[in-house]
């Protein structure tokens, strides 16, 4: 029988206007000193997550995996990582994440498992034929002794998308079809073992208390059987395995799932795809609830470009009655201290540009004015662990610690994501700043920088100014105010397009000046918050780089 509860979180469901924390556990916190991040480290952490006025916690993977992609290879969803601790841990870290009033969201990647799996296992072992093979995409080579690979397909992390195997007898076997890394085979969705294995899955963490999942590489699951070559430079409609009609399926059967709890668990997808309809697509109301607005990440720091996407944005979850997200970092993509700091301020997988002459103090500056912006936009909002230290992309980590497959598959042409994973600093005066104990055997996996020293959440606790005290401060701004609860969204007439001006419900406005010089600000308002500490109203004039949140009488 539903509660009075249930029928109020069904009214206004948590994820609509959520703020949630992405933690990467191998490099939050360490608590047991081999220089990797695990559970206890984030338990003993909650109350910081707490107090920083966050809604939800979600945890890139934290299941058993050999770790070829940090863990978005899963060989066992069902444990939790042995460097990461044990079910126990996750289950006592999401009851205490509970009790302090946090959600927890857990990750669940479809479209491919590790090679270590034992379905795979099973499907090697067993050779060419037989039943276990059809859980994954095995096909003979072509040429004359099938030495050339099924397809012309190209594995997102660099090289082809197919790796021949060998058979039981020694002799060389079928190739096998993986998107990502060689130690990432992708599932063959059109078996039903499959679909039933993921449903349990999602069962066994919402059972557990998770309150929603966050689907990886959503729009890849499904592919054309027929497996034909694929030209990017003349993109046959419809993809061979991007965004397939029949991928939704897939996720209104998860929906149905998560409907069926109580409350309903929430399905928040990554769906890296341009075309605005084809995104909202994912979000019609029997699919996902929210998808990642990667849109608003790829954007520049510039006022057409952000006013374009903004507009694109609330109009495409509009046309489906879902509710936006707005995200400016996560553990794939260049830190935003970093892109803002760059002359092309703008993300693109292929535009990582790695070493361009960055300006730091600018790239904060308008890291904190993009923040406020983003916060007072209606829908969801996503934050990446370290952002609320003013964290930037760690550039200089040598070649030979480099650990994302991305770097090695492409030979270190693509210098990969590791510089946006480094372990966090949160004490102290040098590495491994509080991330490991002391009493350490190891050194964090990736190193941290020395001017990290003045990042540390120690040394920003308290401190006015810090971007620690300011996102604390946004944050539980944000939570009070009535006016940014609900969808209502206007843009307010102004005389320089450079500035982004817009009002919500309750005579809250919102002004942001991307523009070189200083601009008016409205008449009969008063500051909330400003993103630039020294910033004083009585002036009239709101800086260049700078937002402010405002209110009408
Ligand atoms: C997603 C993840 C990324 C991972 C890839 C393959 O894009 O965010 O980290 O490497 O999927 O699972």
């Amino acid at each position: 029988m539903a509660t009075a509860n249930d029928t109020a979180a069904q009214q206004s469901p948590w994820w609509r206007d959520a703020v949630i924390y992405q933690v990467y556990p191998r490099s939050f916190a360490d608590s047991d000193g081999d220089g990797v991040g695990d559970l206890t480290g984030v338990r003993e952490r909650l109350p910081y997550l707490a107090g920083l006025g966050v809604d939800a916690l979600w945890f890139s993977p934290w299941y058993a995996s050999p770790q070829a992609d940090a863990g978005y290879d899963v060989a066992d969803y069902r444990r939790i990582d042995p460097a990461f601790g044990t079910l126990a841990d996750a289950e006592a870290l999401i009851a205490e994440a509970h009790a302090l009033g946090l959600k927890i969201v857990v990750d669940i990647v479809p479209n491919h498992v590790s090679d270590r799996h034992p379905w795979f296992r099973e499907a090697l072992a067993c050779g060419p034929g037989a039943e276990a093979r059809d859980l994954f995409w095995f096909r003979p080579g072509r040429g004359p002794a099938g030495e050339l690979p099924p397809n012309d397909w190209q594995s997102v992390f660099g090289g082809p998308a197919w790796t021949r195997t060998t058979n039981p007898d020694g002799t060389p076997g079928e190739w096998y079809l993986h998107l990502f890394a060689p130690e990432q085979p992708d599932l063959n969705w059109n078996n039903t073992k499959v679909r039933e294995e993921h449903e349990s899955v999602l069962r066994f963490w919402f059972d557990r208390g998770a309150d929603g999942v966050r689907i990886d590489s959503a729009t890849m699951p499904a592919k054309d059987p027929a497996l034909p070559d694929f030209d990017p430079a003349a993109p046959p409609l419809p993809h061979p395995y991007i965004d397939r009609d029949d991928v939704h399926g897939i996720y209104r059967s998860w929906r149905a799932l998560a409907e069926a709890y109580s409350p309903p668990r929430a399905l928040i997808g990554e769906v890296w795809l341009a075309d605005p309809v084809r995104f909202a697509h994912y979000l019609r109301p029997d699919e996902m609830h929210t998808a990642f607005n990667f849109d608003y990440l790829n954007s520049p720091w510039d006022p057409a470009a952000l006013r374009t996407v903004i507009d694109a944005t609330l109009s495409s979850h509009a046309s489906v009655g879902a509710s936006p997200t707005w995200v400016l970092s996560n553990h794939d993509v260049t830190r935003h201290v970093t892109r803002y700091g760059r002359a092309d301020s703008s993300f693109g997988h292929a535009l990582r540009q790695h070493r361009t002459p960055t300006n730091l103090a600018l790239g904060t500056r308008r890291a904190r004015a993009a923040l406020l912006l983003a916060l007072a936009l209606p829908g969801g909002h996503y934050i990446y662990q370290g952002e609320e230290l003013g964290l930037w992309e760690v550039e200089d980590i040598p070649d030979d610690l480099r650990q994302d497959p991305i770097f090695h598959r492409t030979g270190g042409t693509d210098v990969g994501r590791d510089g946006c994973r480094v372990p966090l600093p949160w004490s102290g005066d040098r590495p491994p700043f509080g991330f490991s104990p002391d009493t350490a055997q190891a050194a964090p996996w990736l190193p941290q920088p020395a001017q990290w020293a003045s990042c540390t959440a120690e040394a920003q606790d308290g401190r006015p100014g810090s971007m620690l005290t300011f996102y604390r401060t946004a944050l539980a701004l944000r939570r009070g105010e009535p006016g940014l609860r609900a969808l209502d969204f206007r843009w307010l007439p102004v005389d320089d397009p450079a500035v982004l001006a817009f009002t919500r419900a309750d005579g809250f406005v919102c002004l942001a000046n991307l523009s070189p010089a200083p601009a008016p600000l409205p008449p009969d308002t008063h500051l909330l918050l400003a993103s630039d500490v020294d910033f004083d109203p009585a002036t009239g004039h709101l800086p260049p780089d700078t937002t402010v949140w405002l209110r009408r009488p």
